[in-house]
């Protein structure tokens, strides 16, 4: 199933004729700085779409790429077009760019709840498709993307797929049917591990730490132990007892833990968020 990764620059195997980027909002404008750091391809043979031609001109100037408010004008002679629209302006879209976009252009998609069967079903064809689901850390390259091929996608399309992304973290090849667990679980997870955070550096405070401190201990200290896991490939229960000395401090606070339920409600979270990403496939695709 899922592949693990680390994070690795593209190989410079892509070549990408023309990339139409539609929405540029708070996902969609990482993702065009992510693509144009990477170098993956220049500015020049980059066109954005956004619903305001303000915003549009905001981009232009701040990436050098082409950016308007037409999808039509953005898809035509695109062979990459990669989706970051809200899901409900998914179908509006491809309804638009359906007549412009070529056979065999591969269609990106990062909007959540959106099947590559729905994107296959508007467009008429058997079109390359895959959907994506990336996260916010994404746009500081410490990302996390599943990617789910469609019916029609080529190995080289998931290739491409996976160098645009790794450029942002790491990547996962998955079975589709993965998706609303994995949104419930690294899509929606930066939020959860927020909280986490915060809470360890309320109780740093809570201890007379000044909260600037607080907060970089309690975030580096996230940071570190995610490492640790997946460096060492190591599960993270064995990594746990490394630190929990006998008789020492870290068994106590483990004892708070278990008392206040932290895993069952880590566990019940996600499983929420993934019926929730559910019921919203359901209503999106029919
Ligand atoms: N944020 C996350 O962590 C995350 C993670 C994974 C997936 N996603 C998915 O990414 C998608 C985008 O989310 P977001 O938070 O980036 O939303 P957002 O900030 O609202 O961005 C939407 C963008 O789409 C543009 N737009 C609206 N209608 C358009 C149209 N008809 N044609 C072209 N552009 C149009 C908007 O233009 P204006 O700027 O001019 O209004 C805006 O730039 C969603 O489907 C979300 O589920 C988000």
């Amino acid at each position: 199933m899922a592949t693990l990764r680390k994070p690795s620059v593209g190989d410079g195997r892509l070549q990408v004729k023309k990339l139409a980027l539609i929405g540029a909002g708070k996902l969609g404008e990482g993702l065009l700085a992510g693509v144009l750091r990477s170098g993956f391809v220049p500015p020049a043979r980059v066109e954005v779409t956004v619903a305001h031609a303000e915003r549009a001109e905001q981009l232009a100037e701040k990436y050098g790429v082409r950016a308007h408010t037409s999808n039509a004008r953005a898809v035509a002679g695109a062979d990459l077009v990669i989706l970051a629209l809200k899901p409900q302006q998914v179908k509006g879209f491809l309804h638009e760019a359906r007549p412009h976009l070529g056979k065999q252009a591969l269609v990106i998609s990062a909007a959540a709840s959106v099947t590559t069967a729905l994107i296959e079903r508007q467009l008429g064809h058997a079109a390359r498709v895959i959907r994506a689901m990336p996260n916010t850390p994404c746009l500081i390259r410490h990302g996390m993307t599943a990617l789910a091929p469609g019916r029609h996608a080529t190995p080289e399309n998931v290739e491409t797929a996976r160098e645009i992304f790794s450029s942002m973290g790491r990547v996962v090849v998955v079975d589709e049917k993965h998706m609303d667990a994995i949104t419930g679980l690294s899509a929606s997870g930066p939020a959860y591990v927020y909280l986490i955070i915060e809470s360890l550096a309320e109780a740093g405070v809570k201890l007379g730490l000044p909260r600037d401190l607080s907060t970089e201990l309690s975030a580096q200290t996230l940071l570190g132990a995610s490492a640790l896991v997946l460096e060492t490939g190591e599960h993270p229960a064995k990594l746990k007892d490394v630190v929990t000395t006998p008789a020492g401090c870290t068994i106590d606070g483990l004892l708070e833990l278990e008392e206040g339920g932290l895993r069952v409600t880590l566990i019940k979270a996600v499983v929420r968020a993934a019926e929730r990403a559910k019921q919203l496939v359901e209503n999106q695709n029919t």
